[in-house]
């Protein structure tokens, strides 16, 4: 079984969780692809999928929700996991919105699971409007990704994905 990674991501850091997951389903004995959403034209060549977008202005990214649209028949019936990465800072509040799509997702593909991921900021990296719009908004500057809770979760698919390989046997 092969598995697929596949990210939407601006600046790069939602790429590094990408491959973060990839590498730690490796560690855990998996087959695994990672691929950049606009690359991939054949989801069906996979057994499961984990899906990722980086959040811009409370959304995914446009590629990643036009990827999952035009490619929502497949997704339905394949397991299915989705992340999000985004928020700045170590605190999330309990009325943190999710990405607008997600609870459009929620309904369409019945994911096994989705989760929201910190993410990173390099102000050295944005663009001019970036910046000015982050000043304004306050967003702190910094590498927020928790590597421990997203080990976690892939610990957590991994398991997921061994107990249903093990049910399609008997
Ligand atoms: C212009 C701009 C808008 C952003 N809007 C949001 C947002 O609405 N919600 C959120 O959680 N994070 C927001 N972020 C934070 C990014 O999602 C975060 O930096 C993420 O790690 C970027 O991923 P990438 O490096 O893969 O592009 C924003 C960042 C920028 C630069």
């Amino acid at each position: 079984m092969t598995i697929l990674i596949t990210y939407a991501s601006k600046h790069g850091s939602t790429r590094e969780i990408a491959e973060r997951i990839a590498k730690t389903l490796l560690e855990l004995g998996k087959q695994v692809e990672t691929r950049s959403m606009d690359t991939v034209w054949d989801p069906e060549k996979y057994e499961a999928l984990i899906i990722g977008s980086a959040i811009y202005y409370g959304s995914w990214l446009k590629v990643a929700t036009e990827w999952v649209h035009r490619h929502q028949t497949i997704l339905t019936t394949r397991p299915v996991w989705l992340f999000s990465s985004g928020p700045l800072g170590t605190e999330v509040k309990d009325d943190e919105p999710q990405p607008k799509e997600i609870a459009e997702f929620q309904k369409a593909l019945k994911p096994r699971d989705q989760r929201i991921f910190f993410g990173a900021l390099d102000h050295s990296r944005l663009s001019f409007a970036e910046r000015i719009m982050l000043k304004a908004v306050r967003a702190p500057e910094g590498d927020f990704r928790d590597w421990a809770a997203i080990d976690a979760w892939v610990a957590s698919i991994a398991r997921d994905l061994t107990v249903s390989s093990k049910e399609s046997l008997v």
